[in-house]
């Protein structure tokens, strides 16, 4: 087993509030077991392009309370070409680096498990995205700010929605996944909550928005996923509403990146923390090609292939509880 002694870090793919707290962690990690650590910045994209830069445990001051990643992130075309990942390779070589961490999502994580089979080079991820669309992970890092984020604007929202006796629909981000959806909908108290894996159709939520007028609501909150059937148009629904429930005063809020930003909430900074300093113990115990997540509350770790199955399944008792409380 060879015990690495110099670890490269690099966030990649969308960014997500608590990225810097796992980068630290990471650092610290390395400090903390005498072995160097290196920074690459701009992801995939600044391994290619070799845009290292060493870290040492007070070079991540400061860091764990702001939002974004202090490294940059990209999404890198480069590194779907053989001739990127060869050079990305060669450049790891170079700087004398035996293992990665890599901070992403499930494209990240698809890049790490190529590039491992072609080099056989030692790589250990962590799960850092809003959109909680991983598996091997109960929450994925930045998904406990991003529903915080949404929670609190829909909250204003309501106020609003309120004064005015209107129906607002609020798109979220999460790609795919409804889990910000659903569990920022619960949390905001929305009327509606439209997600990708449960179609709810037109039809269904215009006899729903019905009853609930008669049922003596005046404003209503619906909280659309991004990746909702009804989501990729949004103002089409809302004029779809308008025509067919006259009674309906209806106005669109996307809320887009706002979500993506933000001091990281408690929970994901030592969600973060934990991942990270489990990211550095797992590459010391030899692990490679795995992704080390959070279940039952206990760090552990999935092999890359299980953490990027892509099905996600959305908890049908959550689904139960908003639809009960929102009658
Ligand atoms: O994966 C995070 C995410 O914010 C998704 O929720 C969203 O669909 C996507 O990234 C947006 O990507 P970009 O910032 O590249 O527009």
């Amino acid at each position: 087993m060879n015990i690495p002694k110099k670890i490269g870090v690099l966030t990649s793919g969308g960014d997500a509030p608590g990225m810097n707290a796992a980068i630290r962690a990471v650092v610290r990690s390395c400090a903390y077991h005498n072995l160097e650590c290196v920074g690459v910045y701009r992801g995939l994209q600044g391994l290619i392009e070799g845009d290292f830069k060493e870290l040492d445990a007070r070079s991540v001051k400061n860091i764990i309370n702001r939002g974004g990643t202090f490294l940059k992130s990209a999404r890198s075309e480069d590194f779907r070409t053989e001739a990127g990942r060869k050079k990305a390779f060669s450049n790891l070589q170079n700087e004398n680096i035996d293992a990665l961490v890599v901070i992403g999502g499930d494209g990240t994580f698809a890049g790490a498990s190529v590039f491992i089979k072609e080099f056989n080079f030692p790589i250990v991820g962590l799960p850092g995205t809003i959109d909680n669309d991983i598996n091997g992970t109960d929450y994925t890092i930045g998904y406990d700010t991003a529903l915080n984020t949404v929670v609190e604007a829909i909250d204003k929202i309501r106020d609003t929605a309120n004064s005015h006796n209107r129906l607002f629909l609020v798109e979220v981000m999460g790609r795919d996944a409804g889990d910000i959806a659903l569990n920022a909908g619960i949390g905001a108290g929305a009327e509606e909550i439209l997600i990708p894996e449960q179609n709810m159709g037109r039809e269904r939520l215009l006899e729903s928005l019905g009853r609930s007028k008669k049922s003596g609501k005046t404003s209503s909150i619906v909280v659309v996923s991004e990746g909702d059937q009804i989501g990729k148009n949004i103002f089409g629904l809302a004029r779809y509403i308008e025509e067919n429930l006259k009674e309906y005063e209806v106005r669109v809020t996307v809320l887009g990146h706002i979500q993506r930003g933000g001091s990281p909430s408690c929970y994901d900074r030592v969600l973060a923390s934990r991942l990270g300093v489990g990211a550095v113990d797992a590459l010391l115990k030899g692990e490679k090609n795995v992704m080390i997540g959070i279940v039952h509350n206990k760090v552990t770790s999935v092999p890359f292939s299980e953490a990027i199955k892509g099905s996600n399944e959305i908890d049908e008792d959550l689904i139960r509880v908003a639809d009960i409380i929102s009658i």
